[in-house]
């Protein structure tokens, strides 16, 4: 197999994505995530005049039911989800791409018929139109998926020059290295991997891409981006949801391996690397690969030093009452899964040597809120700083992923008045007020670059493995620590006391977002 895609030269972030025209099929099209993100975000598409011409959606689900009756489960999900309510001219077009086609993954037949049915789709429009297969469906079905698909020829090239078709996978891929490892090598033997789209929602937010834009459209902070400057780095991701019904998944997962392998080191990657010599796919992935290079591993006794796992246990999330996790649907009365960690991890090379990078991540806190929060070194001693009763509090740069998208930067600043007397103020940006328009979802860009094959946003096999190996330590060493003893936490806190006293062996403290 070739790598047949532009992408060393092709993507470039500033860039207008132009996507080709092509025929989209959504494996998995009933499940929650179709229904809830991705018919949204084409939907939001449509509205926005951003999809190509033709433009076909496949929804591929095992439920015997005619196109007709697929579009009105669609409708019914786009009514609740939809960031714009449907409206009934662009209802009209975007109902009129949607197509559905019955089968299970492990059915030959069924590929069989996909195939039929997309050449059917291709023949009307008489243009030799791309294929994309998005795979929404359980992780354990996607070798079989990809297996079937390239079986009915489905992924094969079928143009001289023309590329093969692409395939979208979502995460979680594996649950750990060797498991990884495994689905890639499998998949590898079907498609190539220039062809792969491995989805890590979080790089799509407008938020996370403006990192790169931030520390390397300005020049202000990238001379102080470093240890000389940085006194440490706080990344928290914490949701105000509890595992709500997804417990089936979870109780697998835990918090490390949903949020941490995944979504957090992917922004730590975006925060910590490197500039990269060009924004082109291939040399962005490799500059984020080399923070992954260097994140000092956290194996066996290290893990107890440096990472603070914990459950959540009754509590009030305001006037509401919850339940503690173990009592849930579908969680174990004695489940050990853990709903929050807390990190405390190290980038091993000269620009962040000694700066830690703390991490945490949970469910069932106060507020649902994603930031970077980087915070400076203090100014030296002398001056307004020398009263040790006075301190100054040191400059603190935010980068709100959400809500409230934007970025905050606090600064001493003198009080109006006859005295000296410094307080700290907020410089704010928010991209509500600044750009009078709300972002687009994730999904609506990430779709996007797939149909015009630009994976600069997406996650390549090595950093997947990379970041499963890092994770895979603290696993083992939980694994090793034996009876695997969990503090709790009450819902609607911040997190266990262990991880306040992870952060305050160093003489510091978490933020309250
Ligand atoms: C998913 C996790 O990847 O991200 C979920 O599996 C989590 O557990 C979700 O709730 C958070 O995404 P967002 O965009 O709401 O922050």
């Amino acid at each position: 197999m070739s790598s047949d895609l532009p992408t060393h030269q092709g993507g470039d972030l500033t860039r207008t994505t132009v996507p080709r025209p092509c025929v989209l099929v959504i494996l998995g099209a009933a499940g929650d995530l179709a229904l809830r993100k991705l018919f949204p975000a084409l939907y939001n598409l449509e509205c926005d005049g951003l999809l190509p011409e033709p433009f076909t959606v496949v929804g591929f689900a095992r439920r015997t039911i005619d196109d007709e009756a697929f579009r009105a489960i669609v409708l019914e999900g786009m009514q609740k989800h939809s960031r714009r309510a449907p409206e009934a001219a662009a209802w009209e077009r975007f109902a009129k791409r949607i197509h559905y086609a019955e089968g299970s993954f492990e059915d030959a037949a069924a590929f069989a018929g996909l195939r039929n049915r997309i050449e059917a789709i291709e023949g009307e429009s008489g243009i030799a139109s791309e294929r994309i297969f998005y795979l929404s469906i359980p992780p354990t079905s996607i070798v079989a998926c990809v297996q079937g698909l390239a079986a009915a020829g489905l992924l094969a090239a079928r143009h001289e020059g023309q590329a093969g078709a692409r395939i979208i996978i979502e995460k979680p891929i594996g649950r750990d290295l060797a498991g990884a490892q495994a689905i890639n090598d499998a998949v590898a033997r079907e498609i190539h991997e220039s062809r792969i789209f491995r989805i890590d929602h979080y790089l799509g937010k407008e938020t996370v891409q403006n990192i790169l834009v931030l520390r390397f459209a300005n020049s202000i902070f990238e001379p102080l981006w470093n240890q000389k400057y940085i006194d440490h780095i706080q990344i928290t991701v914490a949701e105000k949801e509890g595992v709500g019904t997804r417990a089936g998944y979870y109780e697998e997962a835990g918090a490390l391996r949903d949020m941490v392998q995944n979504h957090i080191l992917q922004v730590l990657c975006l925060v910590a690397m490197e500039p990269p010599w060009s924004l082109a796919p291939e040399v962005v992935r490799d500059h984020k690969m080399g923070v992954l290079n260097c994140l000092r591993p956290i194996r066996g006794g290290d893990v107890e030093r440096n990472v603070i796992r914990a459950q959540y246990g009754v509590g009030k999330l305001g006037e509401k009452e919850v339940p503690g996790y173990r009592r849930e649907d579908r969680v174990r009365p004695d489940s050990t899964t853990e709903t929050f960690v807390a990190i405390r991890a190290f980038i091993d090379n000269w620009r962040w040597a000694g700066v830690p990078f703390y991490i945490r991540t949970g469910k069932s806190l106060p507020s649902r809120v994603s930031e970077v929060a980087i915070r400076f070194k203090e100014a030296p001693p002398v001056l307004f700083h020398a009263g040790v009763l006075r301190p100054i509090e040191p400059n603190v740069l935010v980068l709100r992923i959400q809500p409230d998208e934007g970025l905050a930067l606090s600064i001493a600043c003198k009080q109006p008045g006859g005295r000296v007397e410094i307080q700290r103020v907020e410089m704010d940006f928010q991209y509500d007020s600044a750009f009078q328009q709300s972002s687009p979802e994730a999904y609506e860009r990430l779709l996007l670059d797939v149909m015009a094959g630009d994976a600069t946003l997406f996650m390549r096999r090595d950093a997947v493995e990379a970041s499963w190996s890092w994770v895979g330590g603290i696993l083992d060493g939980w694994e090793g620590g034996g009876a695997r003893w969990l503090p709790e936490y009450a819902a609607g806190s911040w997190g266990p006391v262990e991880a306040d006293r992870l952060i305050a062996e160093d003489g510091r403290a978490w933020r309250v977002p």
